[in-house]
């Protein structure tokens, strides 16, 4: 709660304003990115649930390389419905110990702790709340054999073009050589696809962006009126950024707690950045990361693509 309103404060307060999207997830939010994903536009759930049903033995005889057991270790699964795939074909050749979900929203662990037992009953599992590179640390203590890290629905584009490599090395620094992860990737398209999937006609991504704010006046005891902000997506094909906005449709002042936060009008709030790639720029970033490329899996309309990077020595 205290990195809540320090980092909601903090974004606030800077010039431009941002929220950080890793808090869009409570449980109302949780529940709004299902129905995102269910959505017509919203293209990625069903690319990358195409390569994980389609082509699961294949990915797993990738990373079974030298037949050694695995630990999976998944950083920011939801609800596990295409990662669940994988898990069956490793528990049906025996091949997994631990699955260890590491997500940042509780609700989310105790429903991977329910559901997944009756999907996997071989499997063991260890959920662990809280920050990707806090709980891999704390993994560590359960986790003694190779591992996989998966890294799926291109929640890696949740960090800028120029942020990925630092992601990329923190998290060799923390796996050991023939470790292996596993990261879906949004690849450059069609911009207005791109576009759309980040508007859907039903409105449950401009309600997901909202979300937030009424998760700060209920757990900051902020006071935003919502309908004074509107969502506003934007895509630059020539950077692959996809950035999400809430813009503020009047001056107007919030107080959250004690603290009070003038908004000018058309004032923008800097919600999320979902950047996509080429597989050229993917392969680049890999190798100035010293990572091993193993394989690479396409959906049939190559929207999406599932890379395997093993850590040498
Ligand atoms: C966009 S959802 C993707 C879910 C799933 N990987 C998929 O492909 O459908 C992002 C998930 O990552 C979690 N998350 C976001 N930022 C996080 C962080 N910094 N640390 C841990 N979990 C985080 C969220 O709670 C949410 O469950």
């Amino acid at each position: 709660m205290d990195n809540f309103l320090t980092d909601v404060l903090k974004g606030l307060q800077s010039s431009p304003k941002y929220l950080d999207s890793k808090y869009f997830y409570d449980k109302k939010g949780d529940e709004l990115f299902q129905k995102i994903m269910e959505s017509e536009e919203y293209y990625l759930t069903n690319a990358e649930m195409e390569i994980f049903s389609k082509q699961q033995s294949q990915i797993v005889d990738t990373v079974l390389y030298n037949s050694d057991p695995l630990d999976v270790i998944e950083f920011g699964p939801g609800d596990a419905t295409k990662s669940v795939h994988l898990l069956k074909e490793l528990a049906g050749r025996k091949q997994i110990e631990n699955y260890v979900p590491i997500d940042i929203s509780e609700n989310i662990i105790s429903l991977l702790n329910q559901s997944l037992p009756k999907q996997v009953p071989t499997l063991t599992i260890h959920g662990l709340a809280g920050e990707y590179f806090e709980m891999l640390s704390a993994a560590h203590k359960i986790s003694s054999n190779k591992k996989l890290v998966l890294f799926l629905g291109a929640n890696i584009g949740n960090f800028k073009f120029n942020e990925m490599p630092a992601f990329l090395m923190k998290l060799k620094s923390l796996l050991s050589a023939g470790d292996m992860v596993l990261i879906g990737f949004d690849l450059k398209k069609n911009p207005q696809t791109i576009l759309s999937a980040y508007n859907d006609q039903q409105g449950f991504t401009k309600e997901f962006n909202l979300n937030l704010l009424s998760r700060i006046n209920k757990e900051l005891n902020g006071n935003f009126e919502i309908e004074n902000f509107e969502h506003y997506p934007t895509y630059d094909p020539s950077t692959g950024a996809c950035k999400s906005y809430l813009i503020s449709t009047k001056e107007q002042s919030v107080k959250i707690g004690e603290t009070l936060i003038h908004f000018e009008k058309n004032e923008p709030i800097f919600m999320e950045i979902s950047q996509k790639y080429s597989v050229k720029e993917i392969d680049e970033i890999a190798t100035e990361c010293e990572f091993e490329v193993l394989a690479d899996f396409f959906d049939s309309n190559r929207y999406f693509v599932d890379v395997i990077l093993k850590c040498n020595d």
